[in-house]
């Protein structure tokens, strides 16, 4: 049994580091949301549907999260702890003068519409402003995705501008609108 590196929980999720125990749960999740989040997300390999795919990954996240250079969590159902449903990433971490990340998150399909993915990312932001002591979390979207810049805007992040062809999603370089939150406890790096 691998233990997680950091466990959040909330009301009704269980938010994990990856974990060797889990890479199962999260193969199965991309491998039944693969065409709901294809629209949406950078391209996967072609090895995404194996369970060794999801080893690897579990095993690089651990790395990287003691590095401190990213948090990416798994997010379960309180109640379904074996069971993966989302997952969340706070990427590109860096520190001094800049104190920032850049925000990803995806939920199943399944699960949306019930404020889950709002429940996962304001314990993940709370974590990582207070914890972390990051002072700015970055979260851009395809000005398309409508339901994602309605969670951001719920969570509190304000758009700050428009990228241009800013990122490859769905087989061309796409667009997006550029949103932050600040950390106002942050009075200087730390
Ligand atoms: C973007 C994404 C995470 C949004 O998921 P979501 O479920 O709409 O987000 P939330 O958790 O904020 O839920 C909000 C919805 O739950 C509803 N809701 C129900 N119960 C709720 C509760 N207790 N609290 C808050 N909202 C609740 C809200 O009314 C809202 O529904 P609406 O949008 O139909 O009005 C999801 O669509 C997704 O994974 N998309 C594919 C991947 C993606 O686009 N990722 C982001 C790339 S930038």
């Amino acid at each position: 049994m691998e233990a997680p590196l950091l466990q959040l929980r909330t009301a009704r999720l269980i938010l994990s580091t990856p974990t060797q125990d889990l890479a199962s749960a999260a193969r199965d999740f991309h491998v039944r949301n693969h065409a709901f989040l294809a629209p949406w997300s950078p391209p996967t390999p072609a090895s995404f549907e194996t369970l060794g795919f999801w080893q690897d990954y579990a095993a690089k996240s651990r790395e990287a999260f003691s590095a401190g250079s990213m948090v990416r969590l798994w997010v379960s159902p309180a109640e379904l702890p074996d069971k993966v449903i989302g997952s969340l990433g706070f990427s590109q971490i860096f520190r001094g003068p800049f104190c920032n990340a850049i925000l990803g998150y995806q939920i199943d399909e399944a699960e949306q519409g019930k404020g889950l993915m709002f429940e996962a990312l304001a314990a993940g932001i709370e974590y990582m402003f207070d914890r972390q002591k990051l002072h700015r979390i970055g979260a851009n979207y395809m000005p398309h995705n409508v339901r994602s810049g309605r969670l951001l805007a719920r969570l509190g992040f304000r758009i700050e501008g428009y990228a241009r062809d800013y990122l490859f999603i769905d087989g061309a370089w796409r667009d997006h609108v550029l949103t932050a939150l600040t950390n106002p406890q942050m009075q200087r790096p730390v």
